[in-house]
């Protein structure tokens, strides 16, 4: 039976900290779907479909992964598309008390659902999509830190602001 993973997350924007999480999560599962989700309480900077559109362009040369939107609720996706894994990737301590809290909340919505998390490497344990926001909006380099199309696209959307 075909294993595969649903990888939800905000991508505002996706870093090379996901994209080397996704790759891992490769060695795991047959399929990824990244989950984009549309977070209406949240303010994005890049709207659903441009952070879909980065995820996927970001990703364009691995096989087995697909980017979709997450309208609602996560276990309300995953029920209707027969997924029961979740992939989430810890980077530090302080990840974990939120991961778990949203690990155990979702298994006891869903029950058949189980989250499997992924250590970061060493050197993405400090990458975060506000951090890179942050750099780039003050003019610093972000490349070493996100996919080149990202890098681009940050740069024209900061231009029009
Ligand atoms: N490498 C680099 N950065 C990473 C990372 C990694 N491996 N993993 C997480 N991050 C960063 C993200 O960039 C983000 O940074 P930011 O806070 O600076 O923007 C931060 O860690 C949070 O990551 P993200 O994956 O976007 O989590 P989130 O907390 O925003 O997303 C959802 C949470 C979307 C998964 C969750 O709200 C959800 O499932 N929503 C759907 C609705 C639902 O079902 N809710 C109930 C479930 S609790």
């Amino acid at each position: 039976m075909e294993k595969i993973a649903a990888y939800p997350g905000t991508f505002d924007p996706i870093t090379n900290g996901h994209v080397e999480l996704i790759k891992s999560g490769l060695l795991l599962f047959d399929r990824i779907v990244v989950l984009v989700a549309e977070r209406k309480e949240k303010s994005t900077l890049f709207t659903l479909k441009e952070r879909i559109d980065l995820v996927k362009e970001s990703l364009k040369g691995l096989g087995n992964v697909t980017a979709e939107p997450l309208p609602g609720l996560l276990v309300d996706y995953l029920a209707k598309n027969g997924i029961h894994f979740i992939l989430r990737g810890l980077r530090t301590v302080s990840d974990f008390d939120y991961e778990l809290q949203m690990a155990l909340i979702n298994r006891e919505l869903m029950q058949s659902c189980e989250t499997v998390f992924i250590m970061a490497n060493k050197g993405s344990i400090f990458i975060s999509s506000s951090l890179v926001k942050e750099i780039a909006t003050n003019g610093g380099d972000i490349e070493p830190f996100v996919p080149h199309c990202v890098n681009s696209q940050i740069k024209i959307k900061l231009r029009r602001k």
